[in-house]
């Protein structure tokens, strides 16, 4: 099989690259290992930033999310028994909007399959080979068979468990990362939320965080111990702990409802450089990963692409390189924008492991600090909605 651009993993990243590709005109074969199915419900992020919206919209993918997204302009803070708005489209004239990555997955799937292009499910990429000539090869196994996708470019789209990273030669890239003494319990459940806007809470017992996914489904997370077993949390601890976290403030009740599902993901920030080898372009999870709290994991995959997409078809016009050659530092620079934010939030808001005194006093000051300074409050507002240029 062969086509121009072979595309490892059908998330974010990977379907809305060969989603671009096709509007320039150039030819992606998406492999992905689990199912459609799989794949379309498979439970995850679920906060957009304006440039992401702006690019589902200009990419032609937004009907849906303009109908069913929802549109926040200002999340709360919750800490020290008090409660802080910060008014991001009043700080920075942006918004962000609620839609779950799943929804974004399945509108570009529909999307993908629209217009015929292929994505090949149950096909697990194997290997890479032939990376640095002008004729790489994706080796992939699907229904019990091994098969080659021949290409001029690959894109490891395929997260941080893919192959894509692992057929750079040792000694080329460079690893940054740091692990969390924590973990996060997320929850979907059918109670229609009791708020408008999501809520942070910073507690002695740990960070909670409250947010949703439409006017009856409410998803909730809290901070628990990184070796955390999901059996140790039937749905009445989960509810009790977050009543505990987040009912800290005078009048405000949680509204409780059935449990959809619960999972335990664990906390990493993750930056592999460069984001390229010879004509492997690496893009989203599988080059770098944040805590979750700053809402960053998907915007960034999204981000990458947008890059690359321009780059190859830049490439594929007038054969031009400068900007496939510009893809890692340009894309690095705003990966380390959302590595710093994240890892700040984290931080901030956590019940840090062997937190002592001074550290939680050093917390509460931060977070009073953006809630009395505009200039402050105006930093995590411009970072949480999304930096334009980086
Ligand atoms: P992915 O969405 O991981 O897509 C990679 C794809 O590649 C997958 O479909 C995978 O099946 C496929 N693949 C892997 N290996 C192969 C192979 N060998 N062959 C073929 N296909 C392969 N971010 C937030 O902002 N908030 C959250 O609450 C949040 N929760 C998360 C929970 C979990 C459990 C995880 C793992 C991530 C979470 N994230 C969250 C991060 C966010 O979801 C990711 O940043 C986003 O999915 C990145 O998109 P991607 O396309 O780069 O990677
Ligand atoms: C959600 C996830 C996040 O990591 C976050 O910071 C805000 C909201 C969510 O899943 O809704």
């Amino acid at each position: 099989m062969r086509t121009q651009v072979g595309i490892v993993g059908a998330g974010p990243a990977g379907l809305m690259l060969a989603h671009l590709l096709h509007r320039h005109g150039i030819s992606s074969v998406v492999l992905e290992r689990q199912s459609r199915e799989y794949v379309e419900h498979r439970l995850r992020a679920g906060v957009l930033e304006q440039g992401s919206v702006d690019l589902l919209r200009r990419a032609g993918l937004a009907d849906r999310l303009d109908r069913e997204g929802l549109r926040h302009e200002g999340i709360e803070l919750r800490f020290d028994g008090r409660s802080h708005r910060v008014p991001m489209t009043e700080l920075t004239g942006r918004a962000i909007t609620v839609y779950g990555q799943q929804e974004v997955v399945k509108d570009l799937i529909a999307a993908r399959l629209a217009v015929g292009g292929p994505i090949l499910f149950e096909a697990e990429a194997t290997g890479l080979a032939g990376l640095d000539s002008d004729s790489p090869v994706v080796r992939f196994r699907q229904g019990g068979r091994d098969a080659e996708l021949r290409c001029d470019f690959v894109a490891g789209c395929d997260g941080f468990h893919g192959v894509s990273r692992a057929a750079v030669p040792e000694g080329v890239l460079t690893t940054y990362e740091r692990t969390y003494p924590f973990a996060w319990l997320g929850v979907l459940a059918a109670a229609p939320p009791a708020v408008d806007e999501l809520i942070y809470a910073n507690h002695e017992r740990g960070f909670a965080l409250y947010s949703m996914r439409s006017p009856q489904i409410s998803r909730l997370y809290l901070q628990v111990a990184p070796d955390e077993d999901i059996a140790n949390w039937p749905d009445e601890r989960i509810w009790a702990e977050l009543r505990t976290r987040l009912e800290t403030v005078p009048d405000w009740s949680l509204t409780e409802g059935p449990v959809l599902e619960k999972s335990i993901t664990p906390m990493r920030s993750f930056v592999v450089e460069p984001m390229r080898w010879e004509r492997l372009y690496l893009a989203g999870d599988a080059v770098h990963i944040v805590p979750p709290t700053g809402a960053k994991g998907m915007n960034l995959a999204l981000a990458d692409v947008a890059l690359l997409g321009d780059a190859l078809a830049a490439w594929y016009d007038s054969g031009r390189t400068d900007l496939l050659d510009a893809y890692s530092d340009t894309a690095l620079r705003r990966v380390w924008r959302a590595q710093h934010f994240s890892w700040w939030m984290t931080s901030m808001l956590h019940r840090l492991d062997d937190q002592d005194p001074y550290e939680a006093k050093l917390q509460t000051s931060t977070l009073h600090y953006v809630a009395t300074s505009r200039a402050y409050a105006t930093s995590l507002a411009e970072n949480y909605v999304g930096l334009p240029e980086v």
